[in-house]
């Protein structure tokens, strides 16, 4: 019987909810004697346990086969490391498929890697666009798809978008979110933080924060005024703030202001969605965390000028604000006095994409 060997990338934290399903609907194919075999590369981008292998242990992820081991560095010397050596890897062990999830640096770098020696490859949560290139993320997006050969989409903006550039339809296939798999396949088994006491969080009575791009947090007074608005804006509530280590070093440097915000650790996925699912809204700069609210329904302030999730603005619950404080003072004073948006769930964002996902693979692969 002749089997497919796919690359499975993992990078950075937003990969690993990503790359679960389509794992597990892998080895569900894989004891009903599928075609299909997979070997994950982890680059090694983030690495710190609590950025990286507690969302293994906690999503049931296997250990990744090889492990790139690239670490910190600028854009260009990360993108430099898993260029050299995911070719490397491909050189000495050569594999049928490269797939790569979303727009972290290591999702393009792979990309790129595996077309230049003549490995075709698959995006999932191809088609995005924010329009913003001062985002790392959207230039990584634009790349990868520039030499993607199968795109697998999560919105009907996302598919226009990509028939815009000149993919023909053959090669799109608009199969939900994989990211809501395991939100959704994990709803049950979310866990409250061991400091849900000790902050006196109640249901329905704190915020959450996250905030991690160079645009809000790497300006000390910019970030600080944010974080002024903040705190008055939740009017003594209190406001939880995982906080992601690029944005502990401003933190560090602005000492005192911040006193008013409960900072927290990285949270691992099962407590921090907890976290979201329970929150009176959620405050962030994030661009997954806006799927995730939407399908929780629960209130999502995004500090930032764009989205290239325009569904959780359309169809669910989030506001897209900038990062001026007053407009997120502003924001807040509605949520107190007039509530917020219900929102609805995009469509296919159900569950069963990591399945599509396979199934398609197969087709095209055993063609
Ligand atoms: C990356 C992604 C971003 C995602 C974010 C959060 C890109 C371009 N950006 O940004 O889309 O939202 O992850 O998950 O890929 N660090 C650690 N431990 C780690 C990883 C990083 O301490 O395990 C520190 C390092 O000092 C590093 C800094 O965090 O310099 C930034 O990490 P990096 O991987 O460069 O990008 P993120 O800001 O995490």
């Amino acid at each position: 019987m002749r089997t497919v060997l796919i690359d499975i990338i993992a990078g950075a934290r937003p990969n690993f909810m990503k790359i679960a399903p389509i794992i597990r609907a892998l080895d569900d194919r894989k004891s009903a004697g599928g075609r299909l075999r997979y070997r994950l590369v982890h680059t090694g981008q983030h690495y710190d346990a609590r950025m990286s292998s507690d969302f293994f242990e906690q999503l049931g992820i296997p250990s990744p086969d090889v492990n790139l081991e690239v670490g910190s560095g600028t854009q260009a010397e990360q993108t430099g490391a898993v260029m050299t050596r995911y070719e490397r890897l491909l050189i000495e062990a050569r594999s049928d498929l490269c797939l790569v999830v979303g727009d972290v640096t290591s999702t393009m770098a792979c990309a790129i890697t595996a077309q230049k020696i003549g490995v075709p490859v698959a995006h999932v949560e191809a088609g995005i666009r924010s329009g913003d290139w001062r985002m790392p993320e959207e230039i990584n997006r634009m790349a990868t798809d520039a030499v993607t050969n199968w795109f697998f989409t999560t919105s009907e903006t996302a598919n226009d978008n990509l028939r815009r550039a000149g993919v023909g339809e053959e090669r799109i296939f608009f199969v939900g979110n994989t990211m809501i798999d395991t939100l959704l396949a994990n709803m049950g088994r979310l866990r409250r933080p061991s400091f849900w006491q000790d902050l006196g969080l109640e249901s329905g009575g704190y915020f959450v924060l996250t905030m991690h791009r160079p645009s809000n947090v790497d300006e000390e007074r910019h970030f600080a005024q944010l974080l002024a608005a903040i705190v008055e804006g939740t009017r003594g509530l209190p406001a939880v703030f995982p906080v992601h280590p690029r944005t502990r070093k401003t933190l560090e440097a602005l000492g005192a202001k911040i006193q008013g915000l409960h900072l927290v650790d990285p949270q691992p996925y099962l407590e921090f969605n907890y976290l979201v699912r329970h929150a009176k809204a959620v405050i962030t700069d994030s661009g997954g965390v806006t799927e995730e609210t939407t399908v929780m329904g629960v209130p999502c302030m995004t500090l930032r000028d764009s989205t290239e999730r325009p569904e959780t603005v359309t169809i669910g619950t989030n506001e897209i604000l900038g990062t001026d404080p007053e407009a997120l003072r502003a924001a807040l004073d509605r949520l107190f006095s007039e509530g917020w948006k219900k929102g609805e769930i995009p469509e296919k964002w159900d569950g069963r994409t990591g399945a599509r996902i396979v199934g398609i693979l197969e087709s095209c692969l055993f063609r």
